[in-house]
């Protein structure tokens, strides 16, 4: 109904004199001054500056359109424009992407942004392409780190039992249970209540999410595990894509660079600073982590993926320089 009545909303095109102008709404899972919310204003802003006002927009944030399962499922329906999302719930459509939620596959920052920006970048939005959606261009939600309500988590021995909200995705599921934890997965915006009401005990996410979240409220240990890259992505609905000329087609495509830069940029800021806030808001932030005995336990995980393509493509992703 959610997904309806929205995309009666996006497909509105407003007659206003000889032009016509139409809004493209953009989900997103967090609020509208999170590092989404700072990308999805700067989709909305390039395009209106490039098409002349022909195109405006509004941010639908906080999940309001759904998780961001429901949010992908609504771009290939027709129901949702334009969503930003992690790669969380994304490889379920697009298996090949599972390639980028291996654990403790990326080095830092550098690396995973040339790997995205490169070649692998633009074959996995290719294929992306290929399953109903239209993957205008790779975002950034961040290095991922675990938090929980019950002790400080040093090493895997400290995950034993916990039970640790995952993304709907079953490289991170594995790669937790061979960690020693009980991963639960769970859509976002049911998150908050879930560690509130104690029917999880932790999760885990970059401290861009943490901080958006105000997740201290609920959760006393955060430890920067750094265990996985979350990458994300500006997605189009081919139902509106493929009706755009081409030039508005490439309107969308610099919007969503722009998009993509700008929430870099907010997730650079939030790595230096963030940290400092989840202590000062109580947070006990551990940071001496041997991430080894971690990495080794999840090394499992990689089945999920390699099983049904091989190692190539993380061979290749581990020799971007
Ligand atoms: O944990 C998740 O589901 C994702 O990291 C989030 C917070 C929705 C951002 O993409």
């Amino acid at each position: 109904m959610k997904h309806f009545v929205t995309g009666l909303i996006a497909a509105a095109v407003l007659a206003t004199g000889a032009q016509a102008q139409q809004k493209i709404v953009v989900g997103h899972a967090l609020s509208p001054t999170s590092h989404y919310g700072v990308g999805a204003q700067a989709f909305i802003d390039t395009l209106t500056e490039l098409s002349g006002g022909t195109f405006t927009g509004e941010q639908a944030p906080a999940g309001q359109l759904g998780g961001e399962r429901d949010m992908i499922e609504g771009l290939q329906i027709g129901s949702l424009d334009l969503v930003v999302t992690s790669t969380g719930p994304l490889g379920n459509f697009v298996p090949e992407v599972f390639a980028l939620d291996l654990p403790f596959l990326f080095r830092d920052y550098d690396h995973a942004r040339k790997t995205l920006d490169g070649e692998i970048g633009q074959e996995l939005l290719a294929k992306i392409g290929e399953n109903n959606l239209v993957g205008l261009a790779w975002s950034e939600n961040g290095f991922r780190h675990v938090t929980n309500s019950q002790r400080p988590v040093r090493t895997p021995a400290d995950l034993a039992g916990l039970k640790l909200r995952t993304m709907e995705n079953k490289v991170h599921m594995t790669a937790f249970s061979g960690m020693g934890a009980s991963p639960t997965p769970m859509a976002f915006p049911e998150l908050f209540t879930a560690l509130q009401q104690g029917v999880v005990d932790g999760q885990e996410n970059p401290v861009t999410v943490i901080t958006a979240s105000k997740f201290w409220e609920v959760q006393k240990h955060v430890s920067l595990t750094g265990h996985v890259y979350s990458p994300a992505v500006v997605l189009a609905s081919p139902v509106l894509f493929d009706g755009l000329t081409d030039e508005q087609k490439g309107w969308f495509m610099e919007a969503a660079k722009a998009s993509a830069a700008a929430t870099r940029a907010e997730v650079n800021r939030l790595e230096e600073a963030g940290v400092a806030l989840l202590r000062e808001n109580g947070m006990e932030v551990i940071t001496d982590i041997d991430k080894a005995p971690f990495a080794a336990l999840a090394e499992s995980s990689y089945s999920v993926y390699t099983d049904q393509y091989g190692t190539e493509m993380v061979d290749r992703i581990k020799a971007v320089e």
